[in-house]
């Protein structure tokens, strides 16, 4: 992972000059309909006038092309919109190399850089474009993109059969916009026009020999392929919050240490079992999955995987926070209720909101934490377990 900033660099990408591509012409044949899904309508605006609009305040932009369907071109003006760079419309090709190919030959000859973006990418920003151009300046070619989540297998060919499961650490799924050096995607293009079949340019940098730099994507910057992606892109600008409620309980036992929010809290009883029973952390974690409609916590982090098994609370629930990124929403506000019998909670709530609304990305005003005992009732009455409520309400990622 490329992280290049420095003054000599800002220095850098000051002075250059930026060209865009933005590669419109594909008939998103997987999403079906009538109408190609660029052009699509996603809160007020088409998923091609947002992809063009994530370029609006690109420092150093000077020239955009964008490449649409050729029945398309004469109406090209309209189906963008206004723009605040220079734009040209161009008639795309068969396959998503081709369109960017006569995309580079519409681009003015004195760009140095150019970026390549797919119009189905409606959510890029001007953070992620500026991280792709910096390392794009320092090494000729970069993509963005996220770590893998999921385990990663590789299946046989002939047959639906697991032949090998790949680390995770080194998958990463690119997005775009991809970064090159005009040189770059120069020999890029020339190596597609060979034969070579790829789908993004900087599989064919890499092919040609050069190496291409990664920098961090944006969980946010989702592509829309299927139908489901377009409704949950949708959902995400409606601005109408969801909820999710999560429930947590471990049983205590002496001599274990009491963590709530990663906080250890002064105790002679702690929750009993592998996991640090850190029942703030996992109650929100489920609050958050299921206000993201992604699941729950015996389904992502399952305890019988070694991985899991020891995993503190807001590892957890870090990971689930990034979960409902991928989902396309983020934490807006949170309420947990943990009930035990002894010690208090109440001096601790302090340092329980601080740690949570670090975890959350919010501010603390926006975590709330409330102790309650159980009235001497039950076994959490009894002091034999401590349990926690929590409501999560989350927001749209992107506007
Ligand atoms: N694209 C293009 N020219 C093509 C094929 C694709 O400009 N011949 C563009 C698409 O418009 C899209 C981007 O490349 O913005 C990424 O491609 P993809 O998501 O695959 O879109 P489609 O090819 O339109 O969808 P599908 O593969 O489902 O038909
Ligand atoms: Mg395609």
């Amino acid at each position: 992972m490329t992280d290049v900033r420095c003054p000599m660099v800002d220095a850098i990408i000051a002075s250059v000059s930026i060209g865009v591509i933005i590669v419109a012409a594909g008939k998103g044949e997987r999403l079906g309909g009538s109408v190609p899904k660029q052009l699509l309508d996603l809160g007020g605006r088409t998923l091609l006038q947002r992809s063009v609009g994530s370029f609006d305040d690109c420092p150093g932009l000077t020239a955009m092309v964008v490449v649409l369907p050729a029945e398309l071109v004469g109406n090209g003006a309209a189906l963008v919109g206004p723009t605040k760079h220079p734009c040209r419309c161009v008639a795309g090709g068969a396959r998503r190399q081709d369109s960017v190919r006569v995309g580079l030959e519409a681009l003015p000859p004195d760009v140095p850089i150019v970026l390549v973006h797919d119009a189905a990418r409606p959510f890029a920003n001007l953070p992620l474009i500026d991280r792709v151009v910096a390392a794009t300046a320092i090494t000729g070619a970069a993509v963005p993109a996220v770590p893998a989540r999921d385990t990663v297998k590789r299946a046989r060919i002939d047959r639906l059969e697991v032949e090998t499961t790949i680390p995770r650490e080194v998958i990463w799924l690119a997005q775009t916009p991809q970064g090159f050096r005009r040189e770059v995607l120069d020999a890029a293009v020339r190596l597609g026009a060979t034969g070579v079949a790829a789908t993004d340019e900087a599989m064919l940098a890499e092919l040609a020999g050069h190496p291409v730099a990664i920098v961090p994507g944006d969980e946010g910057n989702v592509k829309i392929t299927t139908r489901d992606d377009l409704d949950t892109a949708r959902r995400r600008l409606s601005g109408v919050p969801r909820v999710g409620t999560g429930y947590d309980l471990h049983r205590l036992a002496p001599g274990r240490a009491l963590v709530l929010a990663g906080i250890r809290l002064p105790s002679e009883f702690g929750p009993l079992g592998h996991s640090d029973g850190d029942v703030v952390c996992h109650a929100l974690t489920d609050a958050i999955l299921g206000a993201a409609g992604a699941g729950d916590i015996g389904g992502h982090f399952p305890n019988t995987d070694v991985r899991w098994k020891d995993a503190a609370g807001v590892d957890l629930l870090a990971r689930a926070v990034g979960i409902a990124a991928a989902h396309g929403w983020r934490p807006s506000s949170a309420d947990v209720t943990v009930i035990l019998e002894r010690p208090k909670v109440s001096p601790h709530v302090a340092a329980i909101r601080t740690a949570l609304a670090s975890v959350l990305g919010l501010e603390v005003s926006d975590v709330s934490v409330k102790g309650k005992t159980n009235e001497g009732v039950d076994a959490v009455g009894r002091g034999e377990a401590i349990a926690a409520h929590a409501v999560a309400v989350l927001v749209g990622l992107a506007r």
